[in-house]
């Protein structure tokens, strides 16, 4: 991208009229929110959690006493699904619309909120029926449709463990999260449809959970029950389809009472190893995290609003801004199963349209593939509904951000830029609308309890340098499930262990805002999705002609970030580049997942590396970029640096 964010100075106020109206309605309201919640955290949080429903009230807001294992509102008993569900209900809201389902194909849903309610405990007693219950690990391995809200939410409902796995990952993804949670189930549809063509999921979980003995069940919604199934493969005794177990099942399903501090769910997400992480939250301060977050990022108002946010339940976005939180909050939500551009590229304004979106929210790289389709599939629909836009997942470039801000939001909607992460599980950086005035390019400032510093690697605050997190926030993750020891190297290994290290790098300018500058670890973020490079790199050793390879992210101009592999083949390997390239995309496609594959395959005799051996990434950026290099007197061998430029411009 081309501007970078620091020579940005441009200020957009929020509007009288929104801020009238918004749940912070001016600066001095939001300086005096976060002066508070960082005073008395505890008094603060526990004031925010008595808005929920609790079975048994907490002992303890936030209990310090295994840092940085950080416990909140413990004692207390709640879950999560009543303040979801039975709580608008019981407020006389239960004919109020939860979710505008849209189709790909075009076929269309309505679900009240008491229609929710009948779903999840219908699906909930489902999967007691089939010997699911509190504390089991179940996968969720479903498209976009309704039945992956109301899956999560029945998990919930009877304390078991979801892990959703995202429905692009592929069949070994599939098995290595299934593997390392212990899943005992897995909740899949028949298929789904991208860009017109079908997806045969039950397929690609048969061939994930094949050599998973801790799988008992695999349950399998039917996408249209008025048809015939997509193709599928079928395991008597192991398979059932959901229509059927549901037969006659009851739709009042109790919720098990949980302990604040029992896992909600895992989510597993990529760092700087070949093995993903599965970060664990937890139930209390989960909810009220993600409960307060919606309301005042969204500026929710749950009896007008229609909100929409374009995330796929499969990643943290989904789970904190489609189910839970928007849910808590009792309002109306738009879910859309397939591509922004099927059947053509205005499908997203024609849904905003239709259902009157006041509130959207999507990723940076959706914004810059809007941009290049062109402006016509924009203005020929009425957007006047819209009133609030929100991006999130990776750094906006304020071009993107200013065509966001014109073409969307008619000048008139504040955009909030929100920066967290898998483990954050809820906005730590935004703009809180009504309050804070917005720079293109800036996630602004520290949401309500959130003590974010720019701090260099001694820990002294600086103008450039590394986020931190300097105090525990309700929905921080819990740890990493079964590597505690990860937990701590990775995420408190900076700063004597003292403050949160969230791997990224950024900028705190004059006015205190904050810009986030990208990952500072081995993590690239291609469109808005985490991928080690580690990860790569293990896949590709695995061809039999490769020896050595090294990944690194470089700018694109839609992804954000692509791909790109630096492949050393073993002398005397059979083949040649073409069919490597072949073969390593397709190792790609078959141990992650299609969004992983490089953009470019470059295959060398040789790495530059230092004389002790290390691979100098920062001079392959350096190639890829085309920019001068950087100093390479410790290269062991400096030739390989030109030999690799003439390879990477070939
Ligand atoms: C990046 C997605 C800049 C960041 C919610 C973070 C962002 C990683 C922003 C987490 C933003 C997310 N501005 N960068 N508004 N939001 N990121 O776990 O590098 O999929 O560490 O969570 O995305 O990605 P994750």
């Amino acid at each position: 991208m081309s501007d970078t964010p620091v020579a940005e100075n441009r200020l957009f106020e929020p509007t009288a009229d929104f801020a009238s109206k918004a749940h912070v309605p001016s600066l001095e309201a939001y300086k005096e929110l976060h002066a508070r919640s960082l005073a008395d955290p505890e008094k603060f949080w526990g004031e925010i959690a008595s808005e929920l429903t609790w079975l048994k009230p907490w002992d303890k807001v936030l209990d310090e006493s295994e840092a940085p294992f950080y416990k909140w509102f413990t004692g207390g008993q709640t879950n999560i699904t009543l303040n979801c569900i039975d709580r608008h209900i019981q407020a006389g809201n239960g004919d109020r619309v939860a979710i505008y389902w849209e189709g790909e194909p075009g076929d269309s849903k309505v679900l009240t909120y008491q229609d929710v309610h009948d779903e999840v405990c219908r699906f909930a007693n489902t999967l007691k029926k089939l010997g699911l219950d509190k504390g089991d690990s179940i996968a969720i391995y479903l498209p976009m449709i309704p039945e992956l809200a109301i899956a999560t939410l029945a998990c919930a409902r009877i304390g078991a463990v979801h892990s959703v796995i995202f429905a692009g990952f592929s069949a070994e993804s599939i098995k290595d999260r299934v593997l390392d949670a212990s899943s005992k189930a897995v909740i899949t549809a028949d298929g789904t449809y991208r860009r017109g063509k079908e997806l045969l999921l039950k397929n690609i979980v048969d061939e994930g959970v094949a050599d998973c003995p801790c799988i008992e069940k695999v349950l399998v919604v039917q996408r249209h029950p008025e048809k015939e199934p997509f193709a599928h493969d079928w395991k008597e005794g192991r398979d059932f389809w959901y229509h059927e177990a549901a037969e006659g099942v009851d739709s009042v399903c109790e919720a098990e009472p949980m302990d604040a501090e029992d896992m909600l769910f895992l989510l597993y997400t990529s760092g700087s190893t070949g093995k993903p992480k599965g970060i664990m939250h937890t139930t209390g301060g989960y909810m009220v995290y993600t409960y307060l977050t919606s309301k005042l990022t969204f500026d929710l108002k749950p009896e007008s609003d229609v909100y929409w946010c374009t995330a796929d339940v499969g990643w943290i976005t989904g789970h904190s801004y489609i189910v839970y939180g928007p849910m808590q909050n009792g309002v109306t939500q738009v879910m859309y199963e397939g591509a922004p551009n099927w059947p053509g590229e205005d499908r997203f304004w024609e849904i905003v349209e239709k259902y009157k979106v006041t509130i959207f929210y999507t990723a940076p790289t959706a914004i810059r593939a809007f941009m290049k389709w062109g402006d016509q599939h924009v203005t020929k629909h009425d957007l006047s509904s819209l009133r609030l836009l929100g991006t999130v997942g990776e750094p906006i470039n304020p071009e993107a951000w200013m065509w966001y801000h014109k073409l969307i939001g008619s000048e008139k909607c504040p955009i909030v830029d929100t920066w967290w992460q898998t483990e954050t599980g809820g906005h730590m950086l935004t703009p809180i609308p009504g309050a804070i005035a917005t720079k293109p390019g800036s996630a602004t400032v520290p949401f309500p309890g959130i003590d974010a510093a720019v701090l260099d690697e001694e820990g002294n605050e600086c103008e450039r340098g590394i986020l931190a997190i300097r105090k525990p926030w309700p929905s921080m993750l819990r740890g990493i499930y079964g590597d505690p020891e990860r937990y701590k190297s990775t995420y408190w290994c900076k700063w004597g262990g003292k403050y949160y290290f969230p791997g990224d790098g950024a900028i705190k300018d004059e006015h205190d805002y904050f810009w986030i500058t990208g990952r500072v670890d081995d993590v690239v973020n291609v469109s808005g999705h985490r991928i080690g490079t580690a990860e790569l790199e293990s896949v590709f050793v695995e061809h039999p002609s490769v020896a050595e390879s090294a990944v690194i992210g470089v700018p694109h101009e839609i992804k954000g970030q692509g791909l790109v592999a630096f492949v050393i083949t073993r002398t005397g390997a059979e083949g040649d580049e073409d069919t490597w390239r072949k073969e390593l995309t397709a190792m790609v496609d078959k141990k992650i997942g299609k969004f992983a594959r490089p953009e470019k395959i470059v295959f060398s005799n040789d790495l530059p590396k230092t004389r002790s051996g290390k691979i100098m990434r920062r001079l392959l950026r350096d190639i890829a970029e085309d920019r001068p290099l950087g100093n390479v007197t410790t290269l062991a061998d400096p030739s390989v640096v030109d030999s690799l430029k003439a390879k990477y411009k070939g």
